[in-house]
């Protein structure tokens, strides 16, 4: 990989497909891996239209494959961004009929290829996505539990906490089994995008000798991690259960029904992390503020020697649980600004 630099809202870099591939399997916290395949300047509806046009569509995939295009903007002066996207999906089926006498069709819920614009003020970019769906799409989730994090925004969080894989952590809110479950692949060495297929896998520059490589290559030295996992609502452990059971990693994980007030901790040091429900989108703002003092309180007689991480869209939380935090760090759950909250449980201190 060469020249990697963060640009807003990612990574730019360049390399080879064995690196594109790569990316794409391995990463536990990108959405999306996108080629870059031009760049332009423009003004209007008329120009985009142009540069679209202007790219060697047919060179990279085939007729036969629906496409979808995808335009994003920001601060770009065209009205309409649908209309935005009617321009590049026009220019690209007219160059097809153009050059091969006929034109992809579109299929919206199942592309075989997509196609992203990035519109700023007055320049864009044409990319191909490599990804396909999703990158948080590892294919294993199999019950929507109330409320789930997406899966590389829970691989990054565990990441943020330092956990290291030898030791014991603990999601006493786990819900679907989301960050256990993305743990458990950490520590097992598990690639998250073992059980998915790609979009590289679809454009004519698609090597599979090359991908078969890069996927049985084995890098990883897989440890036997200790986790554990609870949640007051027996419906959110069950679709844990099947979750971690659908991840392949249920046997590292040890699930009980708890409510976080009274369970105990399960080593005499380790890391806990939990996504608490949060009031803009379940339990009440009011039946939070009561849960935070004694969730304070629990932690001080339970957890000394834990680091607690809590991630959560309610920057209320500190005040609330009455504890002093050692690290605060700014994300975002899509549209919704969060904290990762640190808590350095240590019997007799911290307190706010
Ligand atoms: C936002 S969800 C967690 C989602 C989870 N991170 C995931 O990705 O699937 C919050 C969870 O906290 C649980 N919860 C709420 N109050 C609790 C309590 N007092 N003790 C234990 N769990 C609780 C809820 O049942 C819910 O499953």
């Amino acid at each position: 990989m060469k020249d990697a630099k963060e640009t807003p809202g990612g990574v730019a870099f360049s390399g080879t497909w064995e690196i594109c591939y790569r990316a794409n399997l391995w990463s536990r916290i990108a959405s999306r891996v996108l080629w870059k395949v031009g760049a332009f300047e423009y003004r209007n509806e008329n120009d985009l239209y142009a540069a679209a046009k202007a790219i060697d569509w047919p060179r990279y995939f085939a007729v036969q494959k629906k496409i979808r295009v995808n335009v994003t903007a920001q601060k770009s002066p065209l009205k309409s961004l649908e209309f935005a996207t009617l321009k590049v999906k026009d220019a690209v089926c007219d160059l097809f009929r153009d050059k091969v006498g006929s034109r992809p069709d579109v299929d919206r819920a199942a592309p075989d290829v997509r196609i992203h614009a990035f519109l700023e003020e007055a320049k864009g970019i044409l990319y191909l996505d490599t990804s396909g769906e999703a990158l948080f799409k590892r294919g294993w989730r199999m019950d929507i539990a109330e409320a789930p994090i997406r899966e590389n925004l829970a691989a990054g969080i565990i990441m943020l906490t330092g956990w290291k894989f030898d030791q014991p952590l603990l999601d006493p809110m786990c819900g679907g089994g989301t960050l256990l479950a993305e743990a458990a692949a950490m520590a097992r060495g598990r690639a998250p995008g073992a059980k998915r297929s790609f979009g590289f896998e679809k454009i004519s520059t698609f090597d599979p000798k090359l991908w078969e490589g890069v996927r049985n290559e084995r890098t990883v030295q897989p440890v036997e991690p200790r986790l554990y996992g609870s949640d007051a609502d027996p419906e959110a452990l069950q679709a844990a259960r099947r979750n971690l059971g659908a991840a392949g990693v249920e046997r590292w994980v040890k699930l009980e029904q708890a409510d976080v007030l009274e369970r105990a901790a399960p080593a005499a040091a380790g890391v806990m992390v939990a996504n608490p429900p949060y009031g803009e989108r379940i339990g009440s703002a009011d039946e939070l503020a009561a849960l935070y003092p004694k969730l304070g309180d629990a932690l001080k007689k339970k957890f000394a020697g834990w680091s607690c991480f809590f991630f959560t869209a309610d920057l209320r939380l500190p005040k609330l649980i009455r504890l002093q935090p050692s690290r605060r760090t700014p994300l975002w759950n899509g549209s919704l600004e969060c904290r990762l909250y640190e808590f350095r449980i240590v019997s007799g201190s911290n307190r706010g």
